[in-house]
């Protein structure tokens, strides 16, 4: 077995992992990336695409913001229609300072990649079956086989940046971890189009769903209807999206909609997933490892970021200063960062959609917050605040 050596141990190739390993490096520590998959495959997944500003602040702070400031859309917030023919804006920018930016996860797991390569980092994608060792030991070890070889890297710290089906999580003992989950009785069917998107990110509580219209860049749309979970893609070919996207909004919104043939469709069931706590040992959970949340809001990519401005912070203290405050304390300080979103996407999540158990008395309900959110300065700020992303702890 060939033996190698490092810091800190990263599982996972997404944009959690590669943006820890890009911020350890700027703290002088070294790592090593493990992905199961091949790159290709891992640039391929199309996931969110709406950064809070605090991301933007991490990305560009972490030196992989360039494209992203030429590229992305910084706006100032999203629309949400309701009744047909009912509006509002939670206009961050207005309410509490801060805009937003659309800007794809594809593309930021692409310029995380440029970032990596260029300062020749040590990235080894294919890995298959990837085992921690020792986590609750100061050296632990991470086996994987590569090209039908077996290979060790000790380390001294292991990251588990592996989503939500990867192995870290699963390492922690049972009998220490808490798991809480909701799954939601619909799912999502996107579709991406080369096709100019709406000036503004628009969501639509309809008496036929929900459904949202986003955008990628000046020709890259991607647009989402809430569908059964049995939803099969075969029944959906584009001219049935289209139709079934455009009764979902008012008339002179869905006019305004520049349809095309789509260059990918898929279908995400919804859930909120969160394991506590996010460390065992030496071992620290970051992004969709550790949780999820149903993508209503875009709160997923932004969680992944604000774990990795965490974990990088309480390595880097540790590293420097000998100091293992920020380590003790990162579970409990991403947490409460990660719940605050949790429950923002449930709620916004029950707030748009058609629930097969809905009554009219819920669907009156749904309304009337609708209705006292379009009128009510508070309400609006503490929406906004949370839309637009809680600040991180000192
Ligand atoms: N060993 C190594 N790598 C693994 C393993 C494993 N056993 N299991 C999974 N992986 C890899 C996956 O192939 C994937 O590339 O870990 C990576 C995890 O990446 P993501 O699932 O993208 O998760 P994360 O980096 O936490 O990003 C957060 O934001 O928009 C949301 O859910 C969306 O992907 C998104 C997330
Ligand atoms: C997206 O652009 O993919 C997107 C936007 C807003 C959401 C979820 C996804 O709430």
């Amino acid at each position: 077995m060939s033996q190698t050596q490092t810091q800190v141990a990263i599982i996972g190739g997404g944009p959690a992992g590669l943006l820890l390993s890009q911020r350890l490096h700027l703290e002088g520590i070294r790592s090593v990336v493990i992905e199961r998959q091949s790159r290709e495959h891992v640039l391929e997944r199309i996931r969110a695409g709406v950064l809070e500003w605090g991301s933007v602040e991490v990305l560009r702070d972490s030196g992989v913001g360039q494209r992203m400031d030429l590229e992305g859309h910084v706006h100032d917030g999203t629309g949400i229609v309701w009744g047909g023919e009912h509006r509002l804006s939670l206009n961050t920018r207005a309410a509490v300072g801060r805009p937003m930016m659309a800007y794809g996860q594809t593309n930021i797991t692409e310029d995380l990649y440029n970032a990596l390569d260029a300062r020749g980092a040590s990235i080894i994608d294919s890995a298959e079956d990837v085992t921690l060792h020792g986590l609750d030991t100061s050296n632990p070890r991470v086996t994987y086989d590569k090209n039908g070889a077996r290979q060790e890297l000790e380390c001294e710290f292991v990251a588990g940046c592996d989503g939500f089906h990867g192995v870290s999580r699963e390492s922690i003992p049972r009998n220490v971890r808490t798991e809480y989950e909701k799954n939601y009785p619909f799912g999502w069917l996107g579709i991406m189009s080369e096709t100019p998107p709406l000036d503004e990110i628009i969501y639509a509580n309809s008496d036929r769903g929900f459904a949202l219209c986003s955008q990628r860049n000046p020709m890259l749309s991607r647009y989402y209807i809430q569908c059964d979970l049995d939803a099969n893609l075969n029944d959906w070919p584009d001219e049935r999206f289209w139709e079934e996207l455009k009764v979902r909004f008012p008339q002179d919104i869905s006019a305004s909609i520049v349809t095309g043939t789509s260059i990918e469709k898929s279908i995400a069931p919804l859930r909120s997933f969160v394991s506590e706590p996010m460390s065992y040992g030496r071992l620290f959970l970051a992004g969709d490892a550790a949780h999820i949340v149903p993508p209503t809001g875009a709160k997923g990519l932004n969680l992944a970021i604000s774990d990795v401005f965490y974990l990088s912070r309480a390595l880097a203290c540790f590293y420097r200063e000998g100091e293992e405050r920020f380590l003790r304390d990162y579970s409990e300080t991403a947490l409460r960062r990660v719940w605050g979103a949790a429950r923002f996407s449930w709620w916004l999540t029950n707030l748009l959609h058609r629930f097969p158990d809905q009554t009219t008395f819920d669907l009156r309900a749904q309304e009337q917050e609708l209705g006292y959110l379009a009128q009510s300065e508070s309400y609006m700020k503490a929406v906004c605040e949370q839309y637009a992303g809680l600040p991180f702890e000192d």
